[in-house]
């Protein structure tokens, strides 16, 4: 794939972490961003030692300013051609709830979906202007799952979903491309945190793996395992008392 300048957000850890690795090459310029200065600076670390350039940004997504200024200055060598808005993080209710509380799903909301509609829409001007370019928003399949159990997550998620493909619509006659990944259970460090079962977990480096093959053949949804992908989309057709009853054996709470 022909992506010289590539920004990746949520690069300090799991899925982002190893879409970094994965396409680190000679020629690349590979903008990591988080909020673990340390994390960020190790991947950093793995992607020179295969010849890529790295910049590092220890930046909150919802710090517009400092995303701003940060894609300002890189958008000098050249415009970002390949956006992956990936930040995230799993809230919901914890063992002694029943439900997450408001302030909770208000940070869920703007962490998961407001602060990746910003970031896409800094880099989308340019991309535009040059008729070129390539953004992935990193959602999950409970954006087709409504989650009991994270019911902000599952809206950012589904809110995400419905973003990017209506944006994909919108900006395909301009020649800029977009995709939105569904991962089911990726074994990280956020899915530590869900206490409950994971069926068909898969690596971080599979799940960036299957985003990049994705990638190459232009899908608009790239959601995985394959099986949970049709059933999760199938999910939405079937009467709701039947879709509640298939939700009984996944339920989970948030861990600290
Ligand atoms: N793991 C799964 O089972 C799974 C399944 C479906 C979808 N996903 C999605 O995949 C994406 C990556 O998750 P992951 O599983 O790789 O989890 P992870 O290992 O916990 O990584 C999350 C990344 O997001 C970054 N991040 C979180 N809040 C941020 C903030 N406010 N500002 C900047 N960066 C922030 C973290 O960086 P810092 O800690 O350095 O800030 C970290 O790099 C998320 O959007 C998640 O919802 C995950």
């Amino acid at each position: 794939m022909d992506f010289r300048t590539i920004v990746i957000t949520g690069a300090s850890s799991g899925i982002g972490a190893a879409l970094a690795r994965s396409l680190a090459a000679p020629g690349r310029t590979l903008a990591l961003l988080g909020r673990n200065a340390g994390r960020l600076e190790e991947v950093a670390t793995a992607c020179r030692s295969k010849s890529a350039d790295c910049k590092v940004a220890s930046l909150d997504v919802a710090d517009r300013d400092g995303l701003s200024a940060f894609l300002r200055d890189l958008e000098q060598d050249g415009p970002v051609d390949l956006l992956i808005a990936n930040a995230g993080i799993l809230e919901g209710r914890s063992a002694d709830q029943a439900l997450e509380d408001g302030k909770v799903a208000r940070r869920v909301l703007e962490t998961n979906l407001l602060a990746a509609i910003d970031i896409v829409h800094l880099v989308l001007p340019r991309m535009r202007r040059e008729r070129r370019g390539q953004i992935v928003l990193v959602a999950s399949l409970a954006s087709l799952v409504p989650l009991p159990d994270a019911p902000a997550y599952s809206a950012s998620k589904a809110g995400l979903l419905s973003y990017g493909l209506a944006l994909r619509d919108a900006v395909a006659p301009e020649g800029v491309r977009v995709a939105v990944a569904c991962p089911g259970f990726v074994a990280t460090a956020m899915a530590g945190r869900h206490l409950g079962p994971r069926p068909g977990e898969i690596s971080a480096a599979d799940a960036a793996e299957r985003i990049l093959s994705g990638l190459r053949r232009n899908k608009g949804m790239i959601g995985f395992p394959l099986v949970p992908f049709w059933l999760s989309r199938l999910s939405l057709l079937v009467p709701e008392a039947l879709r509640r009853r298939s939700m009984k054996g996944t339920r989970f709470h948030v861990g600290g």
